[in-house]
């Protein structure tokens, strides 16, 4: 499928990605967002690159060409989201899933990892979609997974933030983890 880039930047530009922020990309593929939330952490900032395809890294650093003065803030885990122990608890400002839960097998892990590492007042992008299948299969597909992702959205005190538009055939959602941390375990 053609990825397009420009829904994906308005909901960055939404949930907010400053300069000198740290983001986590889960399930980044092969980095199509790299460059532009570089640009927009800046030189201060810091990028978790995340995902269990080695291959689709090294295409993410090849993305990098261009932008080498911000080589060194890039930071790449080739492993499942699921088990992140290389990013500290409470360390990142943003945490992004376009595409990854509904592709993974240990969902409620990853969750839990994705709210662990992000900071008191940390936002989430959750996205799915169901784009790749036939049309007359997309209604069902995405419901089911909507209704999964609220079961795992509840395994959180996720606070909503609202503003987001869901396209026809897309899920899109920003939370934030409260300013005061209650949650799963002592680590988050
Ligand atoms: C649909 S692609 C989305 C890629 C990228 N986020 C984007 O929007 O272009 C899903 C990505 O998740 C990765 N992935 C699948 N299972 C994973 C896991 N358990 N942990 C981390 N990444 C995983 C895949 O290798 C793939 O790159």
């Amino acid at each position: 499928m053609r990825r397009t880039l420009s829904p994906m930047r308005r909901w960055l530009e939404r949930c907010g990605v400053h300069p000198g922020e740290t983001v986590a990309d889960l399930g980044a593929g092969t980095g199509l967002l790299l460059p532009w939330v570089l640009a927009r952490v800046g030189d201060s900032g810091t990028v978790w690159m995340v995902d269990i395809d080695p291959r689709n890294l090294m295409v993410a650093r090849l993305r990098m060409g261009g932008t080498a003065r911000f080589a060194e803030r890039v930071r790449w885990i080739a492993r499942s989201a699921a088990d992140l122990p290389e990013i500290p608890s409470r360390s990142v400002d943003l945490a992004l899933s376009f595409g990854l839960l509904c592709c993974m097998v240990q969902k409620e892990k990853a969750v839990d990892e994705l709210y662990r590492i992000l900071k008191p007042g940390g936002r989430a992008l959750v996205n799915f979609h169901c784009l790749d299948l036939p049309i007359s299969e997309r209604a069902r597909a995405l419901r089911m997974t909507r209704e999964r992702w609220q079961r795992l959205r509840a395994r959180a005190p996720w606070e909503p933030l609202p503003g987001l538009a869901h396209g026809r055939w897309i899920h899109t959602e920003c939370l934030r983890k409260p300013a005061v941390a209650r949650g799963l375990s002592p680590a988050a």
